[in-house]
């Protein structure tokens, strides 16, 4: 079975995510795309409130959210409780969000970071298990309901 990706940008990730979504498919990925369809201007949270909560609802395991810095859609995103979004630009980053911080979301910042550069953040983001153990311990920390 594919494993499918919730993906989702604005208009300065427009163009990341179109590639990454070619570069995913290619891959054997179901890409299921929360939009922007064009580089016209819109506002992140209208994108990103959708796909977070539809990761927050189990409906999706794994998204990638793209806006010019990766920060607004974090700070969308990460308003959801099984939400764990982390802004990554170098690929060591994304296997730490993986290995530490079991993220779902993958946030990227598109005006700062390559084409290629993304790939190997993508790549490693998807490729990298949750390692558990004391990390799931400090997760558990994390909500502020608990
Ligand atoms: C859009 O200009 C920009 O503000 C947005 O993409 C994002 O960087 C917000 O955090």
């Amino acid at each position: 079975m594919k494993k499918v990706l919730a993906l989702g940008s604005d208009h300065a990730g427009f163009k990341l995510k179109e590639f990454l979504k070619k570069y995913l498919t290619e891959k054997g990925f179901e890409i299921v795309d929360f939009g922007t369809g064009s580089e016209k201007s819109v506002d992140y949270p209208d994108i990103a409130h959708p796909l977070a909560k539809a990761i927050n609802d189990n409906q999706y395991k794994t998204g990638i959210l793209i806006c010019g810095t990766g920060n607004g859609v974090s700070m969308v995103a990460n308003k959801y409780p099984n939400v764990r979004a982390a802004l990554c630009w170098r690929s060591e980053l994304a296997e730490l969000a993986r290995l530490h911080n079991d993220a779902n979301i993958l946030s990227l910042p598109a005006r700062f970071i390559t084409f290629d550069e993304a790939i190997k953040v993508v790549d490693l983001f998807l490729l990298t298990s949750f390692e558990g153990n004391r990390h799931q311990i400090r997760i558990d920390k994390i909500s502020i309901n608990n």
